[in-house]
């Protein structure tokens, strides 16, 4: 089953030069494919769209700063089973109990620095990808 879904790459991914490293891997998927690419920070009002679902958590201000705090990259994926499989290589959010060989169990240590966001269902990774890129068709 083809889909598609949105991924960020967050403020840490950029600063810390692993764009590369988490788009390699994938990119190695056999058959997933790059629909849409752009580096940008991101302002207030899309961050309030994107997480709308966690206004009120007491994570949801420091978020916001974190998100903010320099460029993202935004892509959306296009392949089999994408959405589940994205989320896989990025392992579970907090990144000390996400396994190695994820991208969050690899590399990160910070529950909200998690490195990479990628959406949990076609349903909001159709409304997240209207979102950041509204002229995908
Ligand atoms: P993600 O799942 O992409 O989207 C929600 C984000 O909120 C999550 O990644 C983390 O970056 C952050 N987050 C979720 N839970 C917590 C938490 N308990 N403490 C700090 N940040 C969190």
């Amino acid at each position: 089953m083809s889909q598609r879904t949105l991924v960020l790459l967050k403020p840490d991914a950029v600063r810390r030069g692993l764009v590369g490293e988490i788009i390699g891997r994938i990119e190695r998927k056999a058959g997933w494919t790059i629909g849409a690419l752009e580096l940008r920070t991101l302002d207030r009002a899309i961050l309030e769209q994107h997480y709308a679902e966690h206004v009120g958590r007491d994570f949801y201000e420091p978020l916001m700063t974190f998100m903010a705090s320099g460029p993202v990259v935004s892509l959306v994926v296009e392949g089999e089973r994408v959405i589940e499989g994205v989320r896989a290589l990025a392992g579970p959010t907090d990144p000390i109990t996400a396994p190695s060989g994820s991208i969050r169990g690899d590399f990160g240590t910070i529950t909200r620095e998690n490195l990479i966001h990628a959406s949990d269902s076609e349903e909001s990774a159709e409304r997240e990808i209207k979102i950041f890129f509204p002229g995908l068709s």
